[in-house]
């Protein structure tokens, strides 16, 4: 018989990752099981021994035979993984990692057999599906949370977490009279606010989702504001009905670049709207800055599943980076930029984990991320472990900025 080695397959937000061995070949990372061990005992060692990370969870993908190295075959054995880990650290054996997109172009150094074992994995063939549709239908297919009065608790936690730094960044650009955008409104917390805070302005919020919209406007006539309308639009193809209305003094987006893969085309969609004194505020996070003290396994499974759902739907939801380089990139001047994390400790917020994972549940498993036993075990830990009082937690990490067009003084 061949020898066996294991092989993992484990997804960050850039891809799978891959590290590469003295021939400068990119391989997955596994190996050989020494005598008496198993498969995924094998996996859970050489992983940890190669890359310095934790396995927690294993499931078997597939198998074939392949020629390694010009006469000689191995039996590679494949398993999806779900890790946890402080930071990647290579053992000797190998020199190098990449996270890579098998959705593009094949590297020259990394072997066929990995390359075609991996485009066929059902949800790098989703993502390639993905990429050719549509982008509002694509929005509508990936969004993976639910809307309306079913997201209504979720929404209303997320609004007293993150609402106070909001509010103390966005209330410098609020203008004292002028026409102001909200992109990707949800409840419309944030509009309301706005048009609350500055009553001689024009306030609209847009969505591209008419059960949001429903909920906002009802909002904003329980609260009796007759500056404030809401409508249904998409941030990217900006409804012309809008764009003849005049242009916005003030734009802003919280949590809803997160959720659009063409995060240039939106932004510069959204400058074109701006008066040229105009100033275009966006708050977005990184996923992968969410951490609790101590570590809680089910918070930390739960957050990795969620990344590598937006990564096979074509979004990373680390986008703190991307926005970064994106908006560096641009003809504009940033006004200014800063982070912001809350403490979440209290009971009635930190329940905003358990509410999120069960929203993505029913998708993570139907692309084949993780089955419902699985998902019943890390929604447990939510509800139990992480919701103990001797667990504190850090939330999302944001990027507040405000930029301008070129021209205007910083
Ligand atoms: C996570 S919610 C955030 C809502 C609100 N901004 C807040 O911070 O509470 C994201 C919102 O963006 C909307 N959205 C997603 N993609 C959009 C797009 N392409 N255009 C407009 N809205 C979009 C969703 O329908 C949802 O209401």
């Amino acid at each position: 018989m061949e020898p066996v080695s294991v092989k993992a397959i484990m997804f960050g937000p850039r891809g799978i990752l891959f590290v590469k061995n003295p021939r400068d070949d990119l391989e997955l990372p596994g190996g050989r099981p020494e005598a008496g061990e198993g498969l995924e005992a094998a996996l859970v060692r050489e992983v940890s021994e190669e890359c310095g990370l934790d396995i927690t969870t294993t499931s078997y993908l597939g198998s074939r035979s392949c020629e390694i190295i010009p006469g000689r075959r191995v039996l590679l054995v494949f398993f999806l993984c779900e890790f946890t880990g402080q930071g990647l650290t290579l053992s000797e054996e190998h020199s190098a990692y990449e996270w890579i997109d098998v959705a593009t172009e094949k590297p020259e150094n990394l072997p066929s057999f990995y390359w075609e074992f991996c485009q066929n994995l059902d949800c790098v063939r989703v993502r390639r599906l993905h990429a050719a549709a549509d982008i509002s239908q694509q929005t509508a297919a990936t969004y993976p949370l639910q809307t309306g009065e079913s997201d209504r608790q979720r929404l209303q936690i997320m609004s007293s977490i993150y609402d106070p730094a909001t509010k103390d960044f966005l209330r410098r650009y609020l203008p004292t009279e002028g026409r102001i955008l909200e992109v990707g409104s949800g409840h419309g917390q944030i509009a309301c606010w706005m048009a609350t805070g500055s009553p001689r302005s024009t306030v609209m919020g847009l969505d591209i989702c008419p059960n949001q919209i429903d909920l906002a406007t009802s909002a904003a006539q329980q609260l009796g504001l007759t500056n404030l309308t809401f409508r249904v639009g998409d941030a990217i193809r900006f409804p012309d009905a809008l764009r003849s209305e005049g242009a916005f003094d003030l734009i802003t987006c919280r949590f809803t670049l997160l959720h659009i893969n063409e995060r240039t085309e939106a932004i510069q969609a959204l400058l074109t709207q701006l008066s040229p004194s105009g100033t275009l505020v966006m708050e977005e996070p990184s996923l992968a800055s969410l951490f609790s003290v101590p570590a809680v396994a089910g918070f930390e499974q739960a957050n990795a599943l969620m990344m590598a759902y937006g990564w096979i739907n074509g979004i990373d939801y680390d986008c703190v980076e991307d926005i970064w380089s994106i908006v560096t990139g641009l003809d504009v001047n940033v006004k200014e930029a800063r982070f912001s994390q809350p403490t979440v400790w209290r009971k009635e917020h930190k329940e905003v984990v358990y509410l999120s994972f069960q929203q993505f549940r029913p998708q993570l498993i139907k692309r084949g991320l993780i089955d419902d036993e699985r998902a019943e075990t890390i929604a447990q830990s939510l509800a139990r472990e992480f919701m103990d009082d001797t667990v504190i937690s850090g939330g999302l990490r944001t990027l507040q900025i405000a930029i301008s067009p070129r021209g205007e003084r910083p």
